[in-house]
């Protein structure tokens, strides 16, 4: 495509979303849609957003992602995290459009020892889990121009998030109580959108191919894995400018010392390779993508 294609956003002022805004800022005609201008478990509004925009590529980064809450809005949460992906296959099918969604680690039951690769069956343990293998399915049963990206952990300079929840924290309390036996890759929402927009770049370019050669599921994190634990004592070591100096004890705790309304995976690691082998991308490893985080949490405001 010799012209800037014309790009919604979905969800953009999401973690996410708002890193993806950053990223294709250069590359295309960009719409930015968000719950004050959409209401995604609404189909006639997903749909009308679709055909007004007539976007040719969509990037997907809305989701119904309070996973406790999930627990008790259960429709709501099929409704935005199953039904609007499914929609938005259908329109980027009737168009052509390319359609960019994100997945979670949370559709596997975390029961594996090792990376999850994408053939291993997923077994959600949460309503969450539950509503995003849906939207999985809802894709995959459409077909077409689509990219599905599973990750995990995700975390950025904006949002509501485990390193901003940790820094705050942080400079409140003298010691914390930190879950140590589930494992992840935390990513942040710039690495997510970097690698997203070199794929996404790579398709318009015929780089990698048709689409019968690139469009599917991959897993897309940072490389890696640590517990919550580690993460947190990771971020506590590595902020210590913005933390003016504190370093608060981290004491591991088992998930059973931390209830919570929904069940959540004990290995939630993912496995790139497939990612890599077909993108030539790898998303930096948790640390140096978590320095790169915090170096922008430093950074001063940039002037209105
Ligand atoms: N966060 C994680 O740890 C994590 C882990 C694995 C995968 N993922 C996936 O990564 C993607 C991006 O996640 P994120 O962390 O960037 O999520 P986020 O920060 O919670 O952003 C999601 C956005 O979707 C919007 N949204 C939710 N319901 C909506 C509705 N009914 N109508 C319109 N907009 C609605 C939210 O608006 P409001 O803020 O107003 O609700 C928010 O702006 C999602 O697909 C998520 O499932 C996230």
């Amino acid at each position: 495509m010799s012209r800037r294609p014309r790009i919604l956003i979905v969800g953009a002022a999401g973690q996410v979303g708002l890193e993806l805004q950053r990223s294709f800022s250069d590359t295309g005609e960009i719409t930015c849609r968000d719950r004050d201008t959409v209401d995604l478990a609404v189909p006639d509004q997903v749909r009308a957003m679709v055909r007004s925009a007539t976007p040719e590529i969509i990037l997907n980064a809305a989701a119904y992602t309070a996973v406790d809450r999930a627990e008790s809005e259960p429709e709501v949460a099929m409704a935005v995290n199953a039904q609007a992906p499914g929609i938005l296959a259908e329109e980027s099918l009737r168009s052509g459009a390319l359609l960019v969604h994100y997945s979670t680690d949370y559709v596997f039951d975390g029961a594996k020892v090792g990376p999850w690769v994408e053939t291993d069956k997923p077994n959600p343990l949460n309503v969450y889990g539950a509503s995003k293998l849906a939207g999985e399915e809802a894709i995959q049963q459409v077909g077409g121009k689509y990219l599905i990206f599973r990750t995990s952990w995700v975390y950025g300079p904006h949002g509501s998030n485990f390193l901003l929840t940790m820094l705050r924290l942080g400079r409140e309390r003298d010691s914390l109580n930190i879950v140590d036996d589930q494992i992840g890759a935390p990513t942040t929402s710039i690495e997510l959108a970097n690698a997203t927009r070199t794929i996404v770049s790579g398709v318009l370019a015929g780089q990698f191919g048709t689409t019968s050669d690139w469009a599917g599921l991959y897993h897309m994190t940072c490389g890696g894995s640590v517990s919550w634990c580690g993460f947190a004592r990771a971020i506590f070591t590595r902020a210590q400018t913005l933390l003016d100096g504190k370093m608060p004890a981290v004491y591991p705790i088992s998930s059973s010392g931390y209830p919570t309304p929904a069940r959540r995976p004990q290995n939630s690691v993912l496995s790139n390779e497939k990612l890599c082998a077909r993108f030539s991308v790898r998303p930096a490893p948790w640390e140096s993508a978590l320095d790169e985080a915090l170096r922008r949490l430093a950074l001063p405001p940039l002037p209105a």
